[in-house]
């Protein structure tokens, strides 16, 4: 083995990511091109369209991660792939081109679940605050078992998990699901509701950033109680890549639903006669070349802000409710929250105070590790890379991959 350098290379969705991390710990580069841009017009992410641009910037941002962490292929120790859950095509163009780079070079390929690499992202900046002497929770390792809350763009799940077994030098972190949502993710609620409104995409910034100007307690939304798990068997969920987890054997509790809440905005928005003005604000902002939360909360009237907030603050409650329920029942001895909505700073404030409350370790990748990127996909790879846990040159594309 070399200096315990891994690539690792990120395509399942919208962002096209490399990296190089150093023995899972340290990050020596981390690059993303964003493809906002090319599927912003379409209000949501259009599939070939993803597989077109990761196409096209893979090599680009490959060579920038190589360069940025100062070592060429010929020192990388592995490469390592996202393979699923995700877009079909645009796994596939990660996976064929970590194929080929590893394979010219002579060194393993290893496979990563997405959700696995968000959960490392936490784990890789604790282990690197630690080691720098920059972490805000003192010298101390995060405490595990943890209770992870993987909270993106296409998903919503609760997981348990610990690391390697004491005493085994090697091995790869254990999952256990704990819940999941049964319908949308929370990503998506933000996003679809940013739509309805008239705002950006992707709508969790947008709606974040308005949030702060308005009442969360204008709209009173509910979350209704998920039906006895009887009533759950054989129903198919709709969210990517959650769609083969089982869910009869899991605690209704700790299952989410965000489908609702969004007809529940829709249905405010009809009743209040505030249709017009969204698609007003809509055509105002899509009219600028590049327009700023603040063009988008001046076009914004009280109503809507109320709206806003109080949204954003019954999706936040319902993810902290379900989450330190879940984290109690399991006896976790800490949280993690990670995936694009764990940059929601009402979320990062109610988890922190909740954490605190009850005397639980809390932690959240920065705002750069929160969203997709490759480096968490690197560090994921490395207990597998020293238990010697390789894919094989026929690695597919699993769409509908889960964890645990
Ligand atoms: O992890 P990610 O980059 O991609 C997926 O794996 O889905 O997450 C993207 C999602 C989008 O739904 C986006 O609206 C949401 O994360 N998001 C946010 C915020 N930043 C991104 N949601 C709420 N507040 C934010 N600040
Ligand atoms: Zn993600």
């Amino acid at each position: 083995m070399g200096s315990g350098l891994i690539l690792g290379i990120e395509s399942s969705c919208d962002e096209t990511a490399a990296a190089v991390v150093e023995r899972g710990a340290l990050t020596r580069s981390s690059i993303v091109a964003s493809q906002i841009a090319t599927h912003a017009p379409y209000g949501g992410v259009v599939p070939e369209l993803a597989s077109r641009e990761h196409l096209r910037n893979l090599v680009p941002i490959t060579r920038a991660a190589l360069k940025q962490a100062g070592c060429g292929l010929g020192d990388l120790d592995a490469v390592a792939v996202t393979h699923g859950p995700g877009l079909a095509g645009a796994l596939l163009v990660g996976i064929t081109y970590a194929k080929g780079l590893a394979f010219a070079q002579g060194i393993p390929l290893i496979a990563v679940n997405h959700l696995e690499g968000h959960i490392h992202a936490v784990l890789l900046e604790d282990k690197q605050n630690r080691d720098q002497g920059t972490g805000t929770r003192e010298q101390d390792e995060l405490p595990t078992p943890a209770l992870a809350l993987v909270v993106s763009g296409g998903h919503t799940h609760l997981f348990l998990a610990r690391p390697p077994a004491v005493g085994a030098e090697v091995g790869a972190w254990q999952y256990t699901l704990i819940g999941r949502t049964l319908d949308d993710a929370a990503g998506e609620a933000f996003d679809k509701v940013a739509k309805l409104l008239g705002l950006g995409y992707p709508g969790g910034p947008w709606i974040d950033h308005l949030a702060q100007f308005g009442d969360p307690k204008v709209v009173p939304f509910g979350f209704a109680q998920i039906k006895n798990k009887a009533h759950l068997d054989g129903k198919a969920p709709r969210t990517k890549g959650a769609r083969t987890a089982p869910i009869a054997d899991l605690d209704r509790h700790f299952l989410f639903s965000f489908s609702g809440i969004k007809t529940a905005v829709l249905r405010y928005v009809e009743v209040h006669g505030m249709r017009a003005s969204c698609e007003a604000r809509q055509r105002s902002l899509m009219a600028m070349p590049n327009p700023t939360w603040q063009d988008a909360q001046a076009l914004c009237d009280r109503q809507t802000l109320d709206l806003i907030a109080s949204f954003q603050h019954a999706v936040v409650g319902d993810l902290l409710r379900k989450t330190f329920a879940a984290a109690e029942a399991v006896g976790a001895a800490s949280v993690l929250v990670t995936g694009g909505v764990a940059a929601n700073r009402e979320l990062r404030v109610r988890f922190t105070a909740e954490a605190a409350e009850r005397g639980l370790p809390v932690a959240f990748p920065t705002l750069a590790l929160s969203t997709d990127n490759a480096a968490m996909i690197a560090a994921a790879a490395w207990p597998r890379f020293l238990a010697g846990e390789f894919a094989g040159w026929g690695l597919e594309a699993d769409p509908r991959l889960t964890l645990a």
